[in-house]
């Protein structure tokens, strides 16, 4: 019999999870099947339970459980534990283990796409302070020792986030309008805002004009492939990076928590762009 994985959240209908791993499971020679499971906010700990019952062996977390799930397992890593999310579980002995592979889905990503910002270890801004901006700006300040500030809507969260990040290096809380004015400290800037999944936002989140030449603009939203954020830095001129790439490293750090085999993923990116993006 096949292992089972899968992705538990709601809604998940349009996810490309399933198309992704079960392409890596018949590439590699692996024997799994994986499956949406829709788990709506208040059916969380029957759905762990049921999946603890069916023995699967490994499955992704989203919207909305990331959070709540992290009281339900037997363990849960250090890294996720900082961020406060999960969104990879692995079934082992009957134990419940926990990870979150965004933020480092995120930062390899960056590491591939655009090597050379890496190693100059940028000034970030991250604009939002939600659960994707934790995952990212949390995981850049830890692994790079980079300076991340922080901008987003409600002030209250943006300082709670900088703050943590401050544990690691230095780290700001700013308004949309104090970012904007100081935009040409950063070298890299990352919209983590859910704005651009609105097909109506027309607008860039933030104004863009302050921003040096050369710098990089990354936006953790794949599908539209370009938001207005994006869509605004292209044709200021800078160089722009979209979520696709966090999306498939994120899925191969679960693959391999899962299996043991860290898949090819630029293959990948190109197989979802082709048949699904
Ligand atoms: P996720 O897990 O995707 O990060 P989230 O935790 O709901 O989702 O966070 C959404 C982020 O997008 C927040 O930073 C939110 O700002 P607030 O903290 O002020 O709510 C931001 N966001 C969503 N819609 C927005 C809008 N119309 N304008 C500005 N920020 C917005």
């Amino acid at each position: 019999m096949e292992d089972k994985y899968g992705l538990i959240g709601a809604p998940i209908a349009h996810s490309l999870s399933p198309a992704m791993h079960n392409f890596w499971f018949e590439e590699y020679g692996i024997s799994g099947d994986y499956r949406l499971y829709p788990v709506e906010k208040c059916d969380l700990v029957q759905a762990v339970s049921r999946i603890k019952e069916a023995r699967v062996k490994g499955f992704n977390v989203t919207f909305p459980h990331k959070t709540a799930i992290l009281s339900l397992l037997d363990e849960v890593d250090e890294a996720a534990e900082v961020i406060g999310a999960v969104n990879t579980v692995v079934q082992t002995g009957g134990r419940l283990i926990g990870y979150n592979t965004d933020g480092i889905g995120f930062l390899k990503g960056l590491q591939r796409n655009f090597p050379s910002f890496i190693n100059k270890r940028p000034s970030i801004l991250v604009i939002g302070a939600g659960g994707a901006a934790r995952s990212v700006a949390l995981t850049l300040a830890r692994a790079m020792g980079a300076r991340v500030d922080i901008c987003n809507r409600t002030c209250s969260k943006a300082v709670a986030l900088s703050a943590a990040c401050g544990a690691y290096s230095d780290s700001d809380a700013l308004k949309f309008d104090q970012a904007e004015r100081q935009l040409d400290r950063y070298q890299v800037v990352i919209n983590t805002t859910s704005i651009g999944l609105n097909p109506d936002a027309d607008h860039s989140v933030i104004h863009l004009n302050r921003a040096l030449p050369g710098t990089l603009f990354a936006d953790l939203i794949y599908s539209p492939r370009r938001t207005a954020f994006l869509r605004e830095a292209e044709r200021l001129g800078h160089p722009v990076m979209n979520g696709l790439s966090m999306l498939v490293y994120q899925g191969a750090l679960a693959f391999q928590k899962w299996t043991g085999v860290f898949p090819e993923t630029v293959k990948m990116e190109n197989h979802l762009i082709k048949m699904y993006l």
